[in-house]
């Protein structure tokens, strides 16, 4: 077995997810603004600390996904993040894309930038404790769009990126995200994800990336955020799996985004998946699902901050244990 197919195995491990803590600066600052807390870097740091050192975290999370910044960070105590979280039994990840960017030619659609100098800065990530990293390609569903240019540029990039990591011996996250923005149905979303899937499957074989060192982060597929109807939990259930059963049995795991839906419905919606028997783990790698309530609680106060930690393993312990019914099903 590979390094990378080995952590992968570990960060998909039975009853546990992926918290994703990794918004850049910008989001991460707007959202503290938000919440009410002034946004610096040390209010970006005492957050991303509040997350990772919640009392029992890592009994349902395998590792924590963090942008360039935290990564670069020490705890109050002065132990470098990625040191404090792998001595509190987690992985740390980070997440190295440069963001979606205007598609030369593709005008309103994107493509996820941070190509350049991407293996020297994924050795120096390894070197200073990262196990895993993460890019993100998105794609907005529109009466055109996306178009098969968007779809097989991404595809490339998510390709490149994951070969590379495999190279520095990180395990890649994949994440083709098909946004919720718009007024699409569900099985407009199975369409498109589909057919972004197909072209990521095809990059990676191309580039020969080995599918048991990653961790695939898919958006489960769901109608658009302004459909006149909410799907149930079976309806996304049968609609997802639908589309990943096209994914071959080596793949290591899968890891859903959140997406912007609310934690009550990423849950439901993560607890309806495991009724369906899969070559690999369903689990999850939510960010604002997990972290929006931990945040609301907080506020920035130090006296709430065992509020703030609460209400994040809260949410972890509610994915954890929807994860889990897998194991549950598997063996009865
Ligand atoms: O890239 C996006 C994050 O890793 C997942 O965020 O669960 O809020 O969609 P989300």
């Amino acid at each position: 077995m590979s390094t990378c197919s080995r952590i992968a195995a570990q960060m998909v491990s039975p009853g546990k997810g992926i918290l994703a803590a990794d918004e850049s600066i910008g989001t991460m600052s707007a959202r503290l603004e938000n919440a009410g807390v002034t946004p610096t870097e040390q209010s970006r740091r005492d957050y991303r600390e509040l997350l990772v050192t919640a009392p029992g975290l890592s009994e349902g999370v395998s590792g924590i996904i963090f942008c360039d910044e935290t990564l670069n960070q020490v705890f109050s105590d002065g132990r470098p993040f990625a040191q404090g979280v792998r001595e509190l039994g987690m992985l740390p990840g980070i997440k190295v894309d440069a963001g979606a960017k205007p598609c030369p030619g593709l005008p309103g659609e994107t493509i996820t930038e941070g190509l350049d100098g991407l293996a020297e800065r994924l050795t120096r990530y390894a070197k200073i404790g990262a196990a895993f990293a993460k890019w993100r390609a998105v794609y907005t569903i529109t009466d055109a769009g996306p178009s098969w240019g968007a779809i097989t540029s991404n595809a490339n990039t998510l390709a490149r990126y994951a070969a590379a990591c495999q190279e520095a011996g990180l395990v890649p996250i994949v994440e083709p995200e098909v946004l919720t923005a718009g007024t699409h149905s569900i099985e407009q979303c199975a369409d498109v994800t589909a057919s972004v899937h197909a072209a990521v499957r095809q990059q990676l074989s191309l580039l020969n990336v080995d599918l048991s060192g990653i961790v695939l982060k898919p958006n489960m597929v769901t109608e658009g955020a302004g459909h006149r109807e909410q799907a149930t939990p079976q309806q996304v259930a049968g609609a997802t799996l639908g589309v990943l059963r096209a994914w071959p049995n080596e793949l290591a795991g899968v890891a859903f985004l959140s997406g912007g839906q609310s934690p009550e419905r990423a849950t439901a919606n993560l607890e309806a998946l495991q009724q369906y028997p899969t070559p690999w783990p369903l689990t999850f790698s939510f960010g604002r699902a997990l972290v929006s309530p931990a945040l609301a609680a907080w506020r920035g106060e130090e006296h709430l901050v065992a509020q703030g930690q609460a209400a994040l393993t809260k949410h972890v312990a509610a994915n954890a244990a929807a994860v889990r019914l897998r194991t549950e099903l598997q063996s009865a």
